[in-house]
This record gives C-alpha cells, structure tokens and sequence, in this order.
C-alpha cells in the first residue's frame, strides 16, 4: 500500500532518532535545512526537528527571518540528518513542500519552552543587523518586565513549518562494502521505495 511505504519511512527516521539519542548524540534531531529564493540563491541552516510524523518534519523559528523569507518565495525545501556514530554513519535526507503548522501546534509547542527561550522569542529580531549585543539584552530585559507574573505570550511572529516530503532517502554507512541508500520517493501520489547506487 502507497500509505504503508510513508509510515515505513518516518518509522525508521523516528527509530533512528531515538537510537542516536539512546547512543549519547547531544543533538539528535539537528537537522541542516536548505531553502532557496526564485533567483537560485540557495542557503543552509541547522534547525531542530520537534515533530515527525506522517504530515512530515516540523521546525520552529521566526516568520520574519531569511529563512521564512526564502520559505515565502521559493516553498520548496530540503533537510538532512546526519549522526556520525549511529552505526556506521547515518543519513536522511527528506526533499518537499514547505507549509506552516496551525496557530494551535505554535501555540502547544511555545507553551513547553523554558521561559528564557520564549523571552528570546519575542526579543530576537532573527536575521536582522544587530548592531551592539547591549541592545539585545535590552530587549531581553524588556519582555521580561513587560510579561513579569504572567505566561509569555507566543509571539504572532514566531511558529512552525513543517516540510511535507515527496522524498525521504535513508543512507547507512556500510564500513567494509559500498554504501546502502533507500530512496522513498512519491510521484502522483503514489509512494515507491527503490535502492540508488552509493
Ligand atoms: C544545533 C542548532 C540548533 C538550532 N535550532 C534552531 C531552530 O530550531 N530554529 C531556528 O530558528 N534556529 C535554530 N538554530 C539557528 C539557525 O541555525 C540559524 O542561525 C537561525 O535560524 C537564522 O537562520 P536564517 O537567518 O537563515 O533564517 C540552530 C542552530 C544550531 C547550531
């Protein structure tokens, strides 16, 4: 079934995560994301990922930074995973159309941040000229007194996105032969599952 080959593949990304968590890795769920704009003009960042499932792989960040602005022009994206000690290296790649998670998956998944994290919310102007580190401790220091007794407000510039894939390949290192790949791919809809050349 179409379907079943989807949940194949995020069920082995999830296992995956959780066996490089389980190993020690500090950062199991960074991912490189690759956005770009309609010139051509491509740009990569690690984010992190917070949910996976079979909608596809969310992040959260700020609306307004270069990131969002690319993700507004040009929707198309690419991530990668990378764990360099989970057997013999691992890989995932994940390639699709990048949509917003719903005001109430923002809001659900602000609440279950440390209050620092969602202070530096409202204060960071991602991607935007700072011009002196004192102004962002100023900013800081604003919020702080501006929400002080009270739950931070999730800010209407800040949220998710979540990369619904057409493509997810899983690469297994493979020390003594030649790499494994296996490359999930949906095209009219219809899921396939096929091995690439390493
Ligand atoms: C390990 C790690 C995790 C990060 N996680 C996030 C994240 O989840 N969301 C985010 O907006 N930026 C995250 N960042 C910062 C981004 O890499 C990047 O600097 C920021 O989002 C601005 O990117 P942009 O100017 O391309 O929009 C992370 C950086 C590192 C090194």
């Amino acid at each position: 079934m179409a379907d079943g080959l989807l949940a194949e593949a995020v069920a082995q990304v999830r296992e995956l995560i959780d066996a490089a968590r389980a190993s020690g890795d500090p950062e199991p769920t960074a991912m490189t994301l690759a956005t770009g704009d309609a010139r051509g003009r491509v740009s990569a960042r690690i984010v992190l990922l917070k949910e996976l499932d079979e909608r596809g792989f969310a992040f959260y960040t700020n609306y307004e930074s270069a990131k969002a602005a690319q993700l507004d022009e040009l929707r198309h994206a690419a991530l990668c995973l990378h764990w360099k000690t989970l057997r013999d290296g691992v890989q995932v790649r994940a390639e699709g159309v990048v949509e917003k998670t719903s005001v109430v998956e923002s809001d659900a998944y602000f609440a279950t941040r440390v209050r620092a994290s969602q202070i530096g919310a409202w204060a960071s102007l991602q991607s935007q000229t700072l011009p002196d580190r004192a102004l962002l401790d100023a900013r800081i220091a604003q919020y702080e007194r501006e929400f002080e007794g009270r739950p931070v407000p999730r800010p209407p510039h800040w949220g998710g996105f979540r990369l619904v894939p057409d493509v997810i390949e899983l690469w297994y290192g493979q020390r003594a032969r030649l790499h494994d790949r296996i490359r999930y791919e949906q095209v009219d809809r219809r899921w396939s599952k096929r091995l690439l050349y390493p």
